[in-house]
């Protein structure tokens, strides 16, 4: 696994913290969610409940990969990784709207994707709502591409292969 924690500076020059997701960090996460807005404006997530964001949370933090977005301290943003089939991993970030853009979300992508490649994820995918227009965007500038789909699917769907990165080549055998 990729070695975290990593701190990163955002566009606007303002430090920030990635770091892999403990148990400990349950309750700092579930405050970032409370604050968070808007509720549900992302296929319904975040939950707009205290009941429902502990059911959400226990049902996605068992499985996948979870980064933990922290400035000054404060967990602000969550980023998952969550198998599906075939070596994809579906993507889903979620900053707190006091960071929101900066470049968090876009680098993010990019780290995320390093992470599920050294995972050994082949593929990340995920499913955004067309008036999501950052969102697309950061996902865009990250190198993910439309997939086709249907007239009237109320979704996009987004994918970023990920090329198994070549192994520096070793000193080749002297014959
Ligand atoms: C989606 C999200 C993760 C993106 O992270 P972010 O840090 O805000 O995004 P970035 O700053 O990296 O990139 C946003 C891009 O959208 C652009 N943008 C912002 N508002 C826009 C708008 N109304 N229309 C078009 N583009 C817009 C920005 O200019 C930027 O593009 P650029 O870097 O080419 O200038 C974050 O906004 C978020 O958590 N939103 C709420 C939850 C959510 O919707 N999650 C996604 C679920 S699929």
């Amino acid at each position: 696994m990729m070695e975290l924690p990593l701190r990163q500076t955002d566009r606007t020059g303002r430090p920030y913290l990635v770091r892999y997701y403990d148990p400990a960090d349950r309750a700092a996460l579930e405050a970032m969610y409370a604050d968070f807005e808007p509720k549900r404006a992302a296929q319904g997530l975040p939950p707009d409940t205290a009941e429902r964001l502990r059911a959400w949370l226990d049902r996605v933090l068992p499985r996948g990969i979870h980064l933990l977005v922290e400035v000054g301290g404060r967990v602000l943003g969550h980023v998952m990784l969550i198998p599906m089939e075939n070596a994809t991993a579906e993507l889903a970030n979620f900053l707190h709207q006091s960071i929101r853009n900066r470049g968090i979300g876009t680098a993010m992508n990019r780290l995320a994707a390093d992470i599920a490649r050294e995972a050994g994820f082949r593929r990340l995918w995920l499913s955004v709502e067309p008036s999501n227009r950052p969102a697309i965007r950061s996902y865009q500038n990250a190198g993910f591409r439309q997939l086709p789909g249907s007239l009237w699917a109320p979704e996009i769907d987004m994918a970023l292969d990920l090329e198994p990165r070549t192994t520096p080549a070793s000193s080749s055998p002297s014959a």
